[in-house]
């Protein structure tokens, strides 16, 4: 059973990208959340969160890995089917990884239809301008809506030299004003905008139709994401400034994880409540049988 007490219409709803348009148009915020897994994304679907990204930032939060660069389509798909199998109710978008996307515009289509046909995504995103144009016609026109991804495009962390901010001088800016102009005509249902100043991010908002998504970005966008690691205060090998923890699960599994071993070691797990015992007489039978 549900034990949801948020808006019961984004809930019960199947939300799409037209939700998301909607959503913009009437000035409703949107609340996005990354998901690798089948518990978390029911949680969130129970939390009327309306998306959910399966985000390739998977290979840091989950994987271990330093970058996303290492992620591979199989890896996105194992974690896409168990996302699909928790959700019900949200718009479900998967990135698409390093090179599964750039090396030609034929395997970019043949990789956004395996996340949905195989993954049960139904929108992929990629990262890029103006230079993906092509592809995101490519892959809308066989029905697949895309999600852009500009300013700190993690797949290109070694071009940047790291993960700073983007677009902090007036050329980057205007830059990226027309990449997200870009991104709109060759058919994007929305964009994330990461670690770009605050009132670039609101105006590139106001001058587009298309949801913006921030991380990193300021209030002025339409929507906001976190990696649910983040903001759950799970990952600790950094912080980004834009993180807000929302909770401390690092320090509440830590606690958890040791007053288990405690009572692993003192005996005092499992008791009696969390074991299964036979009836008497067949444990008696049992003695019997065994000679013991
Ligand atoms: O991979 C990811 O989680 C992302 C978000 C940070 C937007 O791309």
């Amino acid at each position: 059973m549900s034990t949801n007490q948020h808006d019961p219409e984004i809930r019960r709803k199947k939300n799409t990208t037209q939700t998301l348009l909607q959503m913009k148009r009437m000035g409703e915020k949107i609340a996005m959340l990354t998901a690798y897994d089948a518990t978390t994304a029911a949680v969130m679907d129970d939390s009327g969160i309306p998306s959910i990204l399966v985000g390739d930032s998977l290979g840091m939060v989950v994987l271990g890995y330093e970058t996303t660069l290492q992620v591979t389509m199989e890896d996105m798909l194992h974690h896409c089917k168990a996302v699909a199998r928790g959700s019900r109710y949200a718009l479900l978008i998967g990135d698409l990884p390093f090179l599964s996307y750039q090396i030609s515009v034929q395997e970019a289509v043949r990789n956004s239809g395996r996340l949905i046909q195989e993954g049960g995504m139904h929108a992929v995103k990629l990262e890029g301008g103006r230079e993906r144009a092509e592809t995101i016609r490519a892959i809308t026109s066989t029905g697949i809506p895309v999600m852009g991804h500009l300013g700190l495009t993690p797949q290109s962390v070694n071009q940047f030299g790291g993960f700073a901010a983007q677009a902090m001088t007036a050329k980057a800016a205007q830059r990226l004003m027309e990449d997200a102009r870009i991104l709109q005509q060759s058919g994007c249902f929305g964009i994330v905008l990461e670690s770009i100043p605050a009132r670039l991010a609101e105006l590139v908002s106001k001058h587009i139709d298309i949801p913006t998504i921030g991380i990193g970005a300021g209030a002025g966008c339409d929507g906001q994401v976190l990696v649910t690691q983040d903001m759950l205060g799970m990952f600790t090998r950094f912080t980004p400034k834009f993180v807000k923890k929302f909770a401390n699960l690092n320090t509440a599994m830590q606690s958890a994880f040791q007053q288990y071993k405690t009572e692993v070691q003192s005996s005092e797990f499992p008791a009696g409540e969390n074991t299964v015992e036979m009836p008497d007489d067949e444990w008696q039978e049992t003695l019997r049988l065994t000679n013991k």
